[in-house]
């Protein structure tokens, strides 16, 4: 017998939210209901179920999003970040329905991958050399192995709280607490080539790079942490591992697959202005279309080139993928990019605008509630933080930690319940191109309602 959902029984009857929620979303959670008999869960990403159930998407277009039950919601989650010109922009619905009539899986190198590598070539400033994957858990899989096979060593550093996706290498100390595996069925063996280090704290970091340096492979790091919080690195905490790893012979990996063509055209390491050796991009890269890449120095990337003729434990496998340079994501990917880069200084001055607009105001709403708050984030990307009365910032995971993630969640949950946005629950907000001023504007008047009605709550 299937298991029934347990979180039915928890449903608070006081809670005005959730009843607005379930009086508005009784299709969806028909549909929740009868989807735990075929899918485990309901659904199939961890991040995307909330309590008591997430609402069952129908379409979206532009900024918007509509559930099943036809409630329209204005999306800052926007297809986990990927989704930078808003959902189904016509320069890339134009070219998928162009390549739909000639061939979806081409099975065959084809020049749509050649054109998409150049264009990420001279707009990423590490990528020499470009090999295409289908997600971004492939790309920083395939990274670490690039770096285990050029340093000729195994162990890897990555920040505690840091986030790679699901590849066994690196679902290590990714929540709280660290030290804890995060799955049944990860091999310990695999697990204690991985150490922690703690995010923007320089000393801490460069101690367990030369407690490890023998057999440093390479750190891996989002230079803006983003489901461990949206907190984007200090400058100077990139710079001291850029000179870390030099002085070690450890390869240096930016996971860019948030950054990458968000924070700006050559994503975080153009923004910060500190090159790594390899970096994945991922997301914004198939324009919402399956697709990532693994980028960087060609010393590094033509270990994966198999037609130079090496012996087998000298070459490095990275190039599977049947899905590998899918001719649909390719053309997505290229329209979008194109777009990007003929739009640059508008697209990226826009959006970096509204959201540092969004995070000043929101901080602002609850400041005056009498509540404090640190929305973090960079460019167009957002989080808001309930900060406890001992906490000043955020710089890490580890201070999220601290932080009063129950009112955080309701905060998220009461966008979606009560004022038409899309905001999943504990996650990372992302303003697109198809957002305006005036959208800013009301989720800044949402977000003063809410904090109101939560300080008279607590007082
Ligand atoms: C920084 C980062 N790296 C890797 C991944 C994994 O990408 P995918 O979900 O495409 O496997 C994600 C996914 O959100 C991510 O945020």
């Amino acid at each position: 017998m299937k298991a029934q959902p347990q979180n039915q029984r928890l449903i608070p009857k006081t809670d005005s939210a959730i009843q607005q929620y379930l009086s508005k979303t009784p299709a969806s959670k028909e549909m929740y209901e009868h989807a735990r008999s075929f899918l485990a869960g309901g659904q199939s990403h961890n991040a995307r179920f909330y309590n008591p159930y997430p609402f069952y998407a129908s379409k979206a277009r532009g900024k918007f999003i509509w559930d099943v039950d036809n409630n329209r919601y204005v999306d800052y989650w926007m297809g986990h970040t990927a989704l930078i010109l808003g959902h189904s922009p016509a320069i890339v619905t134009n070219e998928i329905r162009k390549q739909a009539a000639n061939g979806l899986l081409l099975g065959a190198p084809n020049k749509y991958a050649v054109e998409l590598a150049e264009l990420v070539s001279k707009s990423v400033p590490c990528a020499e050399s470009v090999r295409f994957c289908t997600t971004g858990a492939e790309a920083t899989m395939y990274a670490v192995r690039l770096a285990r096979a050029y340093s000729k060593r195994k162990s890897i550093v990555k920040i505690a709280g840091g986030w790679h996706g699901y590849n066994s290498a690196l679902a290590v100390g990714v929540s709280y607490p660290y030290e804890v595996p995060e799955s049944a069925g990860l091999p310990e063996e695999e697990d204690h080539l991985v150490k922690l280090a703690r995010f923007n704290d320089i000393e801490s970091t460069c101690q367990v790079l030369s407690q490890n340096s023998s057999d440093l492979a390479a750190v891996i790091l989002e230079p803006l942490l983003g489901a461990g919080g949206v907190i984007p690195a200090d400058k100077e905490y990139l710079k001291a591992l850029r000179e870390q790893c030099d002085k070690i012979g450890a390869v240096l990996i930016f996971d860019e697959i948030i950054t990458g063509f968000r924070l700006s055209l050559g994503g975080a390491q153009e923004y910060f202005g500190v090159e790594p050796d390899l970096c994945t991009l991922g997301k914004i890269l198939g324009g919402g279309l399956p697709a990532s890449a693994v980028v960087g120095r060609d010393e590094i990337l033509s270990l994966a080139d198999t037609t130079i003729k090496r012996p087998k434990q000298e070459r490095c496998w990275i190039g599977g993928g049947t899905f590998s340079e899918h001719a649909l994501s390719m053309r997505a990917g290229i329209a979008t990019l194109k777009l990007l880069r003929a739009r640059r200084s508008s697209v990226y001055g826009t959006i970096g605008k509204l959201g540092e607009e969004l995070r000043r105001k929101v901080d602002r709403s609850f400041s005056e509630a009498g509540i404090s708050t640190r929305t973090t984030g960079a460019g167009s990307l957002f989080a808001t933080h309930f900060l406890r009365s001992n906490q000043e910032d955020i710089k890490n995971p580890q201070d999220v930690v601290m932080t009063d993630q129950k009112t955080m969640h309701k905060y998220c949950f009461a966008l979606i319940a009560s004022y038409g946005i899309f905001f999943l629950p504990g996650h990372i907000g992302a303003i697109s191109t198809a957002h305006t001023a005036t959208d800013i504007l009301r989720f800044v008047e949402s977000t003063e309602n809410f904090a109101d009605k939560l300080s008279s709550f607590k007082k």
